[in-house]
């Protein structure tokens, strides 16, 4: 069972810091699915959390159910770094993340994200410096890429670095930064640090990230990489239960049925519900547009007209209107009304 310094996680499988999604909510429906292991905030600005601006506040919301939880952290400078992580730890967080990831410009600029990777020394001073600030009560740990440049893989010696300097876990993303997001994760560039790092430190756990969109992909990433646990980003935008699911896989060898419409439609409607309990309307309805077009990615039929309803959706009432209709419809398709279910809308369906 995956351990992180003194924390012992209930599954190896983390949901992904990915900014602007992973708030408490979503975190919150995920771990109601089950299966999931440990969650992260997105990435956090340690002046913010010391100063106390709005937007840092609201990112590192979390409560007694979101446990255990990480918090991640971002920037080069190790006694800010520290303070941010002694702010992390007395507002809830289980354990430290340090962004080694990030391609953005603004977090690249002032040496913080996966510019770490192209300043090593600096790079393992952050982590010293935050583990002698927390190190003895929450765990430390590192999410990285393979390295900044496509052709010098930096990971595979500096993750064992980190770890000496006191990093209890290390989280790979198969990615460069030069590459962002594009093309496919880099099995063997995951491999390399996985290796690299139990060569030295065979208790430190090692992650493998990038790509995992089913159960079954979250097996393969272990077996040809040898990493302990899999995190997991957007693919659990679509599937917040796929956790339940890999955990399934990997304990039973079966994957459980999965969520019919209805099922999905309640997951969605509980999701808006605690964004508007922890975050207010505004947000909430800010949100649910976006991320409708992930939710129906899982639907089977006909969905254009329900994303389109919740996207032009002006309030709440309007919102669960549609998921109403939608869910009207989907029991009128099931009850046999399939001519219009089949060919036609479901929302137009119910509503007609
Ligand atoms: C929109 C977006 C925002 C992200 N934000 C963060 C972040 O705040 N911190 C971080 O370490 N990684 C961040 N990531 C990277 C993800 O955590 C993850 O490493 C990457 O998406 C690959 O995993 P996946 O294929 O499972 O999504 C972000 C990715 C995306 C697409």
């Amino acid at each position: 069972m995956l351990k992180v310094g003194s924390v012992q996680l209930a599954t190896n499988l983390l949901l992904a810091p990915i900014a602007g999604y992973c708030d408490l909510a979503f975190r919150t429906i995920c771990r109601e699915q089950g299966g999931l292991g440990l969650a992260c905030t997105d990435l956090l600005s340690p002046q913010g959390l010391l100063r106390g601006t709005a937007t840092s506040l609201d990112l590192a919301q979390t409560n007694d159910f979101d446990r255990p939880v990480g918090m991640q952290l971002y920037g080069a400078d190790p006694a800010i770094m520290a303070d941010g992580a002694r702010w992390a730890r007395d507002h809830g967080a289980t354990i430290i993340d340090i962004n080694m990831g990030c391609p953005v410009d603004k977090v690249c600029k002032k040496d913080g994200g996966s510019k770490l990777l192209c300043i090593p020394d600096t790079a393992a001073g952050v982590v010293a410096a935050v583990v002698a600030a927390v190190g003895d009560t929450t765990p430390v740990t590192c999410k990285m890429r393979l390295g900044w440049y496509d052709d010098q893989p930096v990971a595979e010696w500096l993750a064992p670095k980190l770890v000496a300097a006191g990093a209890r876990m290390v989280t790979i993303h198969g990615r460069t930064t030069q590459q962002k997001f594009q093309g496919q994760v880099n099995i063997e560039g995951i491999r390399r640090v996985v290796e690299a790092v139990k060569s030295r430190f065979a208790e430190i756990p090692v992650i493998g990230n990038g790509d995992v969109t089913e159960p079954e992909h979250v097996v393969a990433m272990m077996e040809r990489t040898g990493c302990d646990g899999v995190m997991i980003g957007r693919g659990a935008l679509s599937a917040p239960w796929i956790f339940r699911d890999a955990w399934a896989l990997q304990t039973t060898g079966i994957v459980p049925r999965q969520p019919e419409r209805p099922e999905i439609l309640a997951i969605m409607r509980r999701y808006f519900d605690l964004m508007r309990e922890y975050r207010g309307d505004h947000y909430a309805m800010f949100q649910i547009r976006r991320r409708v077009s992930w939710f129906v990615k899982r639907f089977r039929g006909p969905c254009k007209a329900f994303r389109e309803e919740v996207r032009v959706a002006t309030d709440a009432a309007a919102v669960y209107a549609a998921m109403e209709g939608y869910e009207r419809a989907e029991f009128a398709a099931v009850a046999g009304d399939r001519g219009e279910a089949e060919t036609g809308d479901l929302v137009g369906a119910a509503a007609g």
